[in-house]
């Protein structure tokens, strides 16, 4: 564990702050404090289950939730005052506590709601021993690898990622890809690369029993949660191995292949565009998920989320880009539109089509030989 600075170097001189200035500052640092407070109280409330037992339930008592859950009221008094606070609950009186319909969907609806965002709230942004190897990181300039960061960090980005891959890949996404619709039907090979634990592909191979599925990734604590979730479906037509892009095989045999928020995450985002390109047909489709950003600074800062993903990048995708020595460390922003195209068309592809689909944080590309 690192001790904090203690304190500026003796002599360090810097202008009086102005008051007004100085408490609005001051105001923005603990508000941010405050954000880590409540992002704890939602994973409780995910966790505990209390997001789903007041959706639909109208205003609610902390007696009567502590009645519906088996929980302690008095703890869970102060959770939802907690709540009704941070805007998160609705509250005249601090006694009675209604979760809207739109809060339903954002915290309690994990199977049926795009928009669920409740599982991204793990508790803590990272464990000590993680912080400890981030600050080691700013020396070294070595990141950690996603299985680095550990088993429930595999659990998270599962939880955050999974409600587009789950309910938009197949009735969206593919329907809008040109013939790749069509193909999946007749029965194609398809590779998903950087696949995580498994959500998207097992979305697919459920939906088209005719082709087949493999997924890559370099996490074992996602390839161990993808293995369970296969046996859970019962699907067939699907397998997972703990390997990276650079393991694709060298001829090609996938008419589809997919990378979902994965290539900014890779130490060498341009060797594995070329495994893509060696392993994919002559007639095949890459699709592309990946974060919605620009290289100008001036629009970058038109993203309201722009604090959370550059802190996001920092803790987990420049860090995993950066975990080889040499790595590009691309980060959560860094593989933008015209950097992926320009990555693609070097790598041999011909044909970028950009596809929006209204995914707040995500452009999605398709790409092809
Ligand atoms: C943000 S996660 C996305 C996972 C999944 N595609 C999804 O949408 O849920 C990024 C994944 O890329 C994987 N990854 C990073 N570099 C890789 C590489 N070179 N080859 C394969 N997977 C890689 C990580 O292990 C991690 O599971």
């Amino acid at each position: 564990m690192l001790d904090p600075s203690p304190g500026l170097e003796p002599g360090t001189e810097f202008e009086a702050p102005d008051s007004d200035r100085l408490l609005q500052f001051a105001l923005q640092v603990w508000r941010y404090k405050q954000g880590e407070v409540v992002a704890l109280m939602v994973h409780l409330g995910d966790r505990l289950g209390l997001y789903r037992a007041l959706a639909g339930a109208g205003q609610t008592s902390a007696a009567t939730l502590a009645e519906r859950t088996g929980l302690s009221e008095r703890w869970l008094l102060e959770w939802l005052r907690s709540q009704a606070a941070a805007g998160l609950l609705e509250s005249v009186d601090g006694q009675s506590f209604e979760l809207t319909p739109e809060g339903a969907a954002v915290l309690a609806d994990e199977v049926g709601s795009l928009w669920f965002a409740a599982g991204a709230f793990q508790g803590g942004v990272a464990s000590p021993d993680v912080v400890d190897r981030l600050a080691d990181g700013f020396r070294t300039g070595v990141g950690l690898s996603y299985d680095d960061l550990g088993p429930s960090a595999a659990h998270g980005v599962e939880r955050m990622l999974a409600p587009w891959s789950r309910l938009a890949l197949v009735p969206v996404v593919v329907p809008a890809l040109d013939g790749v619709e069509d193909r999946l039907r007749l029965g194609a090979r398809v590779a998903d690369v950087g696949c995580g634990s498994g959500v998207a592909l097992l979305a697919l191979a459920g939906a088209f029993p005719q082709s087949e599925f493999e997924g890559y990734d370099l996490s074992r604590h996602a390839i161990d949660r993808a293995e369970v979730r296969r046996a859970e479906s019962g699907l067939a037509n699907v397998t997972f191995q703990h390997a990276g892009a650079a393991d694709l095989p060298a001829q090609p045999m996938y008419d589809l292949i997919l990378t979902l928020d994965c290539i900014h995450d890779m130490p060498r985002p341009a060797e594995a565009i070329s495994a893509i390109r060696r392993a994919i047909t002559e007639d095949g489709t890459w699709l592309i998920k990946d974060i919605r950003s620009s290289s100008s600074w001036e629009e970058s800062r038109r993203n309201p989320m722009l604090a959370m993903m550059y802190g996001t990048s920092v803790a987990t995708c420049m860090s995993s880009g950066l975990s080889e020595p040499g790595g590009a460390g691309l980060g959560t922003l860094g593989f933008d539109r015209t950097l992926a195209e320009t990555m693609c068309r070097d790598a041999g592809f011909t044909s970028f089509t950009v596809h929006d689909f209204d995914d707040p944080a995500n452009l999605y590309y398709e790409v092809r030989p």
